[in-house]
């Protein structure tokens, strides 16, 4: 069987690693810790032990950038400690920023380049620091069995594909995971039944953009695989593993996928629909591809084949050129549609982007955060409004664990994504409870039990 958790051996050196970003980024550490594990490595949690200090960044905004900085010069309070210590910056940053950090740290290793980590981790010195920042048409890491870091062995991402080939023109991500490409179905297939077996109820399927997931068999063409066929067969390994996916394209999202949803109990009824804007305005100067109306459209689509399914979305306050006007569209679509949870950025430009290049950063700090405080207080009440509308219903609730507020109580979360907390019978983490829901806040359901 392939080894899914972290080897212990006392005896190996041992390697830190700290991930920054979104959900992409966990599963990368987890490639990456495979690739090292291989190569004589084993995980500590322990800054203070490790002989290999990894960062694996983020650069979608630059305050996720600054962090990293920040704890570079930290990592580097380890190496006046120690002897041998090497300091790696890994991931969108270290592609984005290349020779600057080059200068900071011993190794720079951009998303494609994972592979070449013990080669890295050779060929350095004190003198001599190294970097591989090469992008690929083809890397997938297809081959890899990620090493698992989560604590829970419930929940498990996939990664079903990798970079992007949208034009978003306020995103980094392109220039730093290069073109898209998707992986080998079978290999998802395999990844999502080792997971099951070792124990695992909730896979993930993850990509920039998983509506445009396409493999492309060889020979034949009946062969080829679609988001839709690839949820299908990973719902199919068992109605105990529930399957989830993100994140879906507004302009992408097709009517089979949400038949798909519908048909399989164990694909959990959620899509992070990220909306941006609600001014049509914006979405052309971001170049989202689609417009208010048409995203209306796709909601309306998908609550009229799945009436429960949860939708939770990305908003961005203060895009050059925002006028009260398209912040006024933004707050009105929010209301129209009602989110369950949305995460909320204020603008933040970022180099070599094509808005970068064509459209100034001309929203004032001031009113671009008081925008974005806007958008967070309407979200909020909008998440109660949502939670509200769940009183009375009955949810089939994985197991998280213990509730982090009262040990006597279980939380855990429906198949809409909500977050429930009911009492205990013992159960653990990975069993399925059936509740009913007596009452909520904005972040949480609160129920009784009913099995
Ligand atoms: N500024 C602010 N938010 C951004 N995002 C992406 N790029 C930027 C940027 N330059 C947000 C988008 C995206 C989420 C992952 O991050 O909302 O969906
Ligand atoms: Fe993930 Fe984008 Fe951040 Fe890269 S820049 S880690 S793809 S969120």
């Amino acid at each position: 069987m392939n080894r899914i958790r972290p080897i212990t051996d006392p005896s190996r050196p041992k390697v830190y690693i700290e991930t920054y970003g979104c959900q992409m980024n966990v599963n990368d550490s987890e490639v990456i810790l495979s690739i090292l594990q291989d190569a004589g490595y084993a995980l500590t949690d322990d800054i203070e032990e490790a002989s290999v200090i990894l960062a694996n960044t983020c650069s979608i905004r630059d305050n996720a950038e600054q962090r990293i900085w920040g704890r570079i010069d930290q990592f580097k309070l380890q190496k006046r400690k120690r002897d041998g210590v090497v300091i790696g910056i890994v991931g969108c940053m270290a592609e984005r920023l290349k020779d600057k950090l080059l200068e900071a740290v011993d190794i720079v290793a951009g998303p494609d380049a994972y592979r070449s980590l013990p080669e890295l981790l050779e060929a350095v010195a004190p003198d001599s620091p190294q970097m591989n920042v090469m992008l690929s048409h083809e890397e997938t890491y297809a081959d890899i069995t990620p090493v698992r870091m989560d604590r829970n062995g419930i929940s498990g991402f996939i990664s079903i594909m990798r970079g992007c080939n949208n034009v978003c023109s306020y995103c980094i991500v392109p220039y730093t995971r290069g073109a898209e490409r998707s992986r080998d179905p079978y290999t998802i297939v395999q990844e999502a039944k080792t997971l099951f077996e070792n124990g695992y109820k909730e896979v993930t399927l993850l990509g920039q953009n998983v509506d445009s997931y396409f493999w492309k068999d060889a020979e034949k063409a009946d062969r080829n695989v679609n988001f839709a066929q690839l949820l299908e067969m990973v719902a199919k390994i068992s109605p105990e593993l529930r399957v989830r996916f993100s994140t879906s394209h507004p302009k992408d999202i097709s009517d089979e996928v949400i038949y798909t949803m519908a048909m399989y109990e164990n694909i959990c009824k959620h899509i992070h629909l990220p909306v941006q804007s609600g001014s049509s305005i914006m979405l052309e100067k971001m170049r989202r591809k689609y417009d208010r109306e048409w995203y209306l459209e796709r909601v309306r689509k998908i609550r009229s084949v799945i009436p429960d399914c949860g939708i939770t979305t990305d908003v961005i306050a203060g895009f050059s050129g925002e006028t009260a006007q398209d912040h006024q569209d933004t707050l009105s679509l929010m209301e129209q549609v009602v989110f369950d949870s949305a995460f909320m950025f204020a603008y933040s430009e970022r180099p070599g982007t094509l808005a970068s290049r064509k459209y100034p950063d001309d929203i004032p700090y001031g009113l671009k955060t008081e925008r974005l405080n806007e958008i967070i207080a309407l979200q909020g009440r909008m998440s109660l409004k949502s939670n509200e509308k769940e009183i009375g219903k009955t949810l089939k609730v994985l197991v998280e664990g213990p509730s982090k507020k009262n040990p006597d109580e279980l939380c855990g979360r429906a198949s809409s994504n909500k977050m429930c907390v009911f009492p205990s019978r013992g159960e653990k983490a990975g069993d399925y409870c059936e509740v009913e829901v007596v009452s909520v806040t904005s972040a949480t359901l609160l129920c009784k039990r009913i099995d």
